[in-house]
């Protein structure tokens, strides 16, 4: 972690701390819709051939990018059958996840930016990872989940990414998967998205890496999925 990203991590916490728990997760759960389209994204390999339900292994987490340019993803083969469900909301609102896809159901995505305070995987580190069925969190104790060490929240990726504790009270943000003639598409957002929040808050950053905002918020239609380590220099796990 870099003095930068220290300061910020930092600041994120006072920040938080000043507020009533949950304060901004009710005010952003109650203000926004549940379900979002936005461009349809080809998911490709690195060498831009299409990316398929077999290209990941189970128990196993991959980067992308989606909608836009800037804003990370994690597709997760459990390993498991992903059933559709109900996610419900601290305001009471409720949305329909659809489940996994492929053969077995169990390939999922979800935005992430974590939905406490928007830690995410830079290129310098993620606090926010996978811990797949045969890893368990040395804080939590959990396997298939997605935790983020920032002030531990844990989500299940195979609920619809519900919180199963720690601060964060809205659920990660889903990312909408399609599968045609054996290609995979991203076609929109269902949950609560941070996006506006995270450019807000790492605008700088953003410009800096992206020559601009707008280069930042240009949405993708076709994202390359990548392994986390070959991008994030340490995955941060707790
Ligand atoms: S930023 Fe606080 S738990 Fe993720």
């Amino acid at each position: 972690m870099n003095r930068r990203d220290l300061i910020k991590t930092c600041s994120l916490m006072a920040v938080g701390s000043m507020f009533s728990k949950g304060f901004f997760d009710s005010i952003l759960a109650s203000e926004k819709e549940t379900y979002k389209a936005y461009q349809k994204a080809l998911l490709v390999k690195e060498d831009l051939t299409p990316f398929t339900v077999k290209d990941i292994s189970p128990n196993t987490a991959l980067l992308f990018y989606y909608p836009y340019r800037s804003t990370p993803c994690y597709i997760i083969n459990t390993g498991e059958e992903v059933k559709p469900t109900k996610v419900k909301l601290s305001n009471g609102k409720e949305y329909e996840f659809k489940g996994g896809i492929g053969q077995k159901k169990s390939i999922v995505a979800y935005s992430a930016i974590c939905p406490h305070q928007w830690s995410y995987p830079s290129k310098d580190f993620s606090l926010i990872n996978y811990y797949p069925s045969n890893e368990k969190s040395q804080t939590t104790g959990k396997s298939g989940v997605i935790q983020c060490c920032a002030h531990i929240s844990v989500f299940d990726p195979k609920s619809g990414g519900q919180v199963l504790e720690g601060p964060a009270e809205v659920p990660l943000a889903c990312i909408e998967l399609i599968e045609e003639e054996g290609k995979i598409y991203a076609t929109g957002v269902l949950g609560i998205n941070q996006f506006e929040e995270f450019f807000d808050m790492y605008k700088s950053d953003l410009i800096d890496q992206y020559g601009g905002l707008e280069k930042a918020k240009e949405q993708l239609d076709k994202t390359v999925v990548m392994e986390v380590g070959k991008y994030v220099k340490e995955q941060i796990k707790c």
